[in-house]
């Protein structure tokens, strides 16, 4: 990859735009890339994502759609409305994968895995071979709930993905204290939703704050 460090990626999962435009409005010019999160792309489709990309035409726009079936038409529709990125559940068909990769070529977009669930090495190799250049690592919110942590094992697991030829974004209730656990791997980007966001459930936060202290450990680790 050429870009010379991870992008700060914002993933909006609220279940109405109107709070997903006011969060990203707080910290676009501090991230590289917007997210339409699944919950957003649920609650209000592709409606987000021309929505996003008229009100910010230079970000990089994906939508995580996890798509698992049906890849080359949902594909089309994410990247017709504006996405770059469109994301593909790992438990998909690996005809899934090559016909949603069809589109993204078609598009100039790329696809990004969302590791979910079971998946191997093995399956990691016959993406790439579909032509599949990312994959996203995730920590799944109700693991993150039940207080499982980021370990030796999910860092090994980045590693090997890498050797195969995989950028890496990393995500799941990620924080600006977590990034220098991931110092060592060639993250494409570090997703992060409640974080950024202006709220979580109650709690107030403030997102542009948040957003400068991931910047501040992005530049001091790579
Ligand atoms: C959940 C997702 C989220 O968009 C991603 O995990 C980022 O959100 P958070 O930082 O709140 O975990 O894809 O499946
Ligand atoms: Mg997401």
């Amino acid at each position: 990859m050429n870009q010379t460090q991870p992008y700060l990626q914002i993933a909006l999962d609220s279940t109405d735009l109107s709070t997903a435009l006011n969060d990203v409005h707080h910290v676009a010019d501090a991230v590289d890339v917007i997210e339409v999160g699944t919950v957003l792309a649920f609650s209000e489709g592709m409606h987000a994502l021309k929505t996003l990309r008229q009100h910010y035409p230079q970000h990089i726009l994906v939508c995580d759609m996890k798509l698992l079936d049906a890849g080359e038409t949902l594909a089309e529709m994410a990247f017709a409305s504006g996405a770059n990125w469109v994301t593909v559940g790992a438990a998909a068909h690996i005809e899934t994968v090559r016909s949603a990769q069809r589109i993204a070529q078609q598009f100039n977009g790329e696809i990004q895995i969302e590791l979910f669930g079971h998946w191997t090495i093995e399956d990691a190799k016959l993406w790439v071979e579909s032509g599949v250049t990312q994959a996203i690592y995730h920590r799944s919110r109700d693991a993150q709930a039940a207080g499982v942590g980021w370990g030796e094992h999910d860092l090994l697991l980045m590693e090997q993905l890498s050797e195969v030829g995989l950028e890496l974004s990393i995500t799941g209730g990620i924080v600006p204290e977590d990034i220098h656990l991931f110092k060592n791997i060639r993250a494409k980007s570090f997703i992060a939703g409640r974080a950024l966001a202006n709220h979580d459930g109650n709690t107030i936060h403030d997102g542009k704050t948040i957003a400068r202290e991931f910047r501040k450990q992005i530049n001091h680790y790579w």
